[in-house]
């Protein structure tokens, strides 16, 4: 048998999906085993798990760092690795007409909250990490501290809706008032957008009338804790890998994504 990939997981909530990952782990079925779980949030529910499992967690209080800076943006600690210019030049996850002051103050404040994230990932060796309801969109400064390798991708976030419709932090509510007859969940791997990466693996469920919301989101998350382990085997198998797709199209223009190829 070859042996287990280590995963390590950030959690914001009641990490249901990081149980569903933990016991799929537990029962063999992923080939992974999670090794830490780290949180933006000292109330995230979700801790008390990692702890009935023996997993360590930590925190790192990201509203304690955002307050602070906004009572005196000198009092946060910068990473001394930080550029600004060069994080502003490779995020995605600002409109073109975004207000420079609040774009500085993201970054800057983010980029302190994830230096303390990778300080205590330090101490864990991973292959993998998780995003299992974690409500903190990632800069650059992270992304490439953990993504050594740029062609291969080693961040995985799960969604509550079919991407790319509904991106950003209310998936089934979004998908609940456009009226679809279908809603989903997905799994991708994270990139310089909000959840804009490539698509690991989706699972759809149907919508009847008269769901609710709450329907929505119960019928959404059992898809989610299938889907969340199935997406870690492959990887732990290593069948997932990005590749660039380039399409030609009408009018002689062409679109160029970058894909999960799946071995079979
Ligand atoms: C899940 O529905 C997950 O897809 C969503 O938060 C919920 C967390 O539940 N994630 C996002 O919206 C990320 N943008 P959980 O804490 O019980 O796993």
């Amino acid at each position: 048998m070859t042996s287990m990939i280590r995963v390590g997981a950030l959690i914001s909530g009641g990490g249901t999906n990081l149980q569903a990952v933990i016991d799929a782990c537990e029962a063999g079925e992923t080939g992974a085993q999670v090794v830490f779980v780290g949180s933006d949030n000292p109330a995230a529910k979700g801790l008390a798990r990692a702890e009935r499992h023996g997993i360590p967690s930590f925190v790192v209080d990201y509203g304690d760092i955002i307050r602070r800076y906004r009572q005196d943006p000198a009092g946060v600690h910068l990473p001394s690795d930080f550029d600004l210019a060069e994080m502003r030049a490779k995020s995605r996850l600002f409109p073109a007409d975004a207000d420079e002051a609040v774009v500085e103050a993201f970054l800057a404040t983010r980029a302190a909250a994830e230096n303390g994230l990778l300080a205590a990932m330090a101490a864990y060796k991973f292959d993998l990490l998780i995003l299992a309801g974690f409500m903190r969109n990632l800069t650059p400064y992270f992304i490439d501290r953990v993504n050594t390798d740029p062609e291969d991708p080693r961040i995985m976030n799960i969604h509550p809706a079919l991407l790319p419709a509904f991106p950003g932090t209310d998936g089934y509510g979004d998908t609940y008032r456009y009226g679809c007859k279908l809603g989903g969940c997905t799994v991708h791997f994270i990139d310089y957008g909000e959840d804009s990466g490539p698509i690991i693996g989706q699972r759809a469920y149907k919508i009847l009338p008269g769901d609710t919301l709450d329907d929505i989101k119960s019928k959404g998350l059992k898809e989610e804790w299938k889907l969340y382990p199935d997406c870690i085997r492959l990887f732990a198998q290593g069948r997932l890998k990005v590749v660039t797709r380039t399409h030609e199209l009408p009018g002689g223009k062409t679109m160029t994504r970058k894909v999960v190829a799946i071995d079979a």
